[in-house]
C-alpha cells in the first residue's frame, strides 16, 4: 500500500506520550505542513499558537473538561479561526468601510483552520508523532479569550496535543468507522430510515424498539445533559456573539 495512504489508515488518537521531546526541526515541519494546507482564495484565515508555557498547558488541562494528558503534551498547538486579520486590514485600508464580518467569513475560516490542523496531524504521523484533538477548547470562552488575548473576530477551534505514543497506545485498537453504506452516497443525500439507524447503532443482539430508544436516550444524556455539554453550548454562544 502507498505509504501516505497506509499512514492515514493507521492514524489514531494518542493520549499517552513517551517522555521524549519533539525536536525543533520536527516541530517546524509539522507547523509548516499545517500552513501548506489549501484555504479559500489562499486567504489562510487562521492563526496557530504554539503553547510552550507549562502553566498554560496545566490550566488548559483543567479548562478543557479536566483532561490531564493535555498538560503532558510535548507540543500543544492551538488553531484559531481568524478573521481579525482581515477585519483589521479593512479598517486600516478604508476608514469609511466599517465591514461587519459575516457568518460566511466565520464558516470559511473554520473550514480552512480545520484543514490546516489536520495537515499537522498527518505530518506528525509521518514523523512517528501521535496527536489528539481537544474539542473542549471551545468551552470557558471568557477565560480562554483572556489566556490567549483573543480578539473579537477570532475563535479557537482546534487544540492539538502531540507526543510520541507509548507502546500501549500503539497497540490500542483504533475505533471502528461507520460502514460506508450509512454515510457515503451517490449523487443524492439519503436520509437514514429508523430501520437503518437501528442497524447502524444497535450492535448487540437486541434490535428491539426499546433498545433503540434506550440507546438514543443514553446518547443525548452523554452528549448534552452533562456539565461539559451544557458548558459547550453556553460558551460557543459567547464565542459567536460578535458574529451576529
Ligand atoms: C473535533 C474533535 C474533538 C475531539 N476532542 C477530544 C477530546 O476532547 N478528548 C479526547 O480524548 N479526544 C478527542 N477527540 C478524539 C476523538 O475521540 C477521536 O478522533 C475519535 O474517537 C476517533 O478515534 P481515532 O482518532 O483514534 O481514530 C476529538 C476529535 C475531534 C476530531
Amino acid at each position: 500500500m502507498n505509504e501516505t495512504i497506509r499512514q492515514i489508515f493507521a492514524r489514531k488518537s494518542v493520549r499517552v506520550f513517551l517522555d521524549k521531546e519533539i525536536s525543533e526541526t520536527d516541530k517546524g515541519i509539522i507547523i509548516e505542513a499545517a500552513k501548506q494546507a489549501p484555504s479559500g482564495g489562499n486567504t489562510q484565515p487562521y492563526t496557530i499558537i504554539d503553547i510552550t508555557d507549562q502553566k498554560i498547558k496545566d490550566e488548559l488541562a483543567i479548562l478543557c473538561d479536566h483532561q490531564p494528558f493535555i498538560a503532558k503534551g510535548k507540543m500543544v498547538l492551538l488553531f484559531v479561526a481568524d478573521f481579525q486579520r482581515y477585519y483589521d486590514l479593512y479598517q486600516y485600508g478604508d476608514v469609511e468601510l466599517e465591514y461587519q464580518p459575516q457568518e460566511s467569513n466565520l464558516l470559511m475560516s473554520i473550514q480552512d483552520t480545520a484543514i490546516a490542523a489536520q495537515n499537522s496531524v498527518v505530518a506528525a504521523e509521518a514523523l512517528g508523532i501521535g496527536s489528539c484533538y481537544i474539542g473542549d477548547i471551545v468551552e470557558n470562552a471568557e477565560r480562554v479569550r483572556e489566556l490567549f488575548d483573543i480578539p473579537p473576530y477570532a475563535m479557537p477551534l482546534s487544540l492539538l496535543v502531540f507526543g510520541y505514543p507509548t507502546q500501549q497506545q500503539k497497540e490500542r485498537v483504533k475505533p471502528k468507522r461507520i460502514d460506508r453504506k450509512f454515510n457515503v452516497f451517490e449523487n443524492k443525500y439519503h436520509r437514514l430510515t429508523k430501520e437503518e439507524l437501528k442497524e447502524l447503532y444497535l450492535t448487540g443482539e437486541d434490535r428491539s424498539d426499546e433498545a433503540f430508544v434506550e440507546f438514543a436516550r443514553k446518547q443525548v444524556t452523554r452528549k448534552y445533559h452533562t456539565d461539559f455539554g451544557r458548558e459547550m453550548v453556553r460558551s460557543i454562544k459567547v464565542w459567536l456573539e460578535n458574529w451576529r
